[in-house]
C-alpha cells in the first residue's frame, strides 16, 4: 500500500545527514555559501528521470499541483473543467479555486472517466480534462486523448494515487500536456505531504516554475534579493526536508508495486471466480495498491465490510470515506445538475468494496484472507 510502511532507516539516515553535513538548510534556494546541495532540485531531477519527462517541479501537495497546472494551461474564471465523479473532493477544490467551474463526468465500470459521457460534455467553455487515475488503475487516455484532440483541449492528468502505474508502457502522469502525483501520508511513495508537476512543454514548466515560487525566474545574472519577475505567483515550495524524505521512497517505488502485485494477485486468484472486479482497461499496468470489487447485494456487502475491519484490513475510502471520494456528496461545492447527473456513478460506488493492499501484512495473509472472503461470498 502506501510508502508510509516502507518510512524507516534510510529516510532517517539522510534526514540526519542534513542537518550535520548540509547545514541544517531547509530551503530550496539559495544558501550557498552553507551547503553543498540542493535537495529539492535533486529529487526533482531524479523524479523527470524515472517517469521519462523533460521537467519536473516540486511543490507542496497534489492539491496545490492541479491548481498550479491549471493556470499553466490558461484556466480562468467562466471556463469550464471536466473531471470525474470518483476522485477527491482536491480536483474539484483546485478547478473553483481558479474560477473556472467543475463539470463532473461518470465514470465507467473501470471506475474511472467514462469516455462516451465525456463526449456529451465538451461545450465551447471547456478548456481542460482532469482524468483521474483513482486506485491504482489507468483512465481509457486512448479515448480521452481522442475526444481532447478533436475539440482542442488540454489534458491535466491527476495521477495523485497512481504513481508508477502505466498506459501503453508508459507512466501515468505523462500522456496528457501535464501531469500531477502526490505525495502524502497515504499515497504510493510519500514525504508527508507534497506533489509533483511534470510536463514536457518548456513553456509550461517555466510556468509554473515561477508561479509557484512569488514569480521568481531565478535569473542567473542576479541574486535571489535582485530575481526578476514577470508574473503575480504564489508560494508553493516544497522544503528540502520533504526532498529528501521523496528521494529515499523514490528508491522504493518499484519494490512497493512489487511487493503489492504478489499480496494483490494471491487474494484476486481465491476469490476471482466468485466476485466481480472493477475492470482494467487494455493496456493498463495497474500499481496493485487495492482490490475493488463489486457487490450489489447489501446485506452481503456489509458481512463482507465487517469482516475485513475485524481481520485488520479495513477498506480503501470504499465504503469507508465514499463521502471524501464521491462527488455526489459534495453539494458544498458543486450545484444541483452536476450532483444528479453523476447518478450511475453513485450507484457504481455504493456497490462497490475497495480492499487495500498493507504490505506489512503478508502474502500469506492475503491468500487466508482470499479462502475466508470466497466462504462469505458463496455462503447461502
Ligand atoms: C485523486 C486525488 N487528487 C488529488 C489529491 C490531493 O493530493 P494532496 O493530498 O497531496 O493534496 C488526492 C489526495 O488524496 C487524490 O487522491
Amino acid at each position: 500500500m502506501p510508502g508510509f510502511e516502507y518510512l524507516g532507516k534510510e529516510e532517517l539516515k539522510e534526514l540526519n545527514n542534513l542537518f550535520k553535513r548540509d547545514k541544517a538548510c531547509l530551503f530550496a534556494h539559495g544558501f550557498e555559501k552553507f551547503r553543498k546541495r540542493f535537495h529539492v532540485r535533486e529529487f526533482e531531477d531524479q523524479c523527470a528521470k524515472k517517469m521519462k519527462t523533460k521537467f519536473a517541479l516540486a511543490v507542496t501537495s497534489g492539491t496545490s499541483a492541479i491548481k498550479i497546472g491549471l493556470k499553466a494551461l490558461g484556466v480562468k474564471p467562466g471556463d469550464e473543467v471536466i473531471t470525474q465523479g470518483f476522485n477527491f473532493i482536491a480536483t474539484v477544490e483546485a478547478i473553483i479555486d481558479t474560477g473556472a467551474k467543475p463539470i463532473m463526468c461518470n465514470v465507467d465500470q473501470s471506475l474511472n472517466m467514462c469516455p462516451h459521457d465525456l463526449k456529451k460534455l465538451i461545450s465551447k467553455k471547456t478548456k481542460a480534462i482532469i482524468p483521474v487515475h483513482m486506485l491504482g488503475v489507468t483512465c481509457k487516455m486512448d479515448e480521452i486523448k481522442q475526444i481532447a484532440k478533436k475539440n482542442k483541449i488540454k489534458i491535466l492528468e491527476d495521477n495523485c494515487e497512481s504513481m508508477g502505474g502505466k498506459y501503453k508502457k508508459k507512466l501515468l502522469g505523462t500522456l496528457g500536456e501535464i501531469g500531477v502525483v502526490s505525495y502524502d501520508f497515504g499515497k504510493t511513495i510519500t514525504c508527508g505531504e507534497g506533489g509533483m508537476i511534470f510536463t514536457n512543454d518548456k513553456k509550461l514548466d517555466k510556468y509554473v516554475r515561477d508561479y509557484h515560487d512569488h514569480g521568481h525566474e531565478l535569473n542567473p545574472k542576479f541574486p535571489r534579493g535582485e530575481d526578476t519577475v514577470k508574473i503575480v505567483g504564489f508560494n508553493y515550495r516544497m522544503t528540502e526536508m520533504q526532498a529528501i524524505v521523496g528521494k529515499e521512497q523514490l528508491k522504493k517505488l518499484n519494490k512497493i508495486i512489487r511487493e503489492n502485485k504478489k499480496r494483490y494477485k494471491k487474494l484476486e486468484k481465491k476469490i476471482k471466480n466468485v466476485a466481480s472486479f472493477r475492470e482494467e482497461p487494455k493496456k493498463g499496468e495497474q500499481i496493485y495498491d487495492t482490490l475493488i470489487l463489486f457487490m450489489k447485494n447489501k446485506k452481503k456487502r456489509n458481512e463482507i465490510v465487517n469482516f475485513l475491519k475485524k481481520k485488520g484490513f479495513g477498506t480503501k475510502n470504499l465504503p469507508d470515506a465514499i463521502k471524501w471520494h464521491c462527488a455526489s456528496f459534495w453539494k458544498h461545492a458543486l450545484p444541483r445538475n452536476q450532483i444528479k447527473r453523476i447518478k450511475k456513478t453513485k450507484n457504481l460506488l455504493e456497490s462497490s468494496i475497495a480492499i487495500p493492499i498493507w504490505l506489512r501484512k503478508s502474502v500469506t495473509d492475503y491468500n487466508k484472507l482470499g479462502e475466508q472472503l470466497h466462504d462469505i461470498i458463496t455462503a447461502k
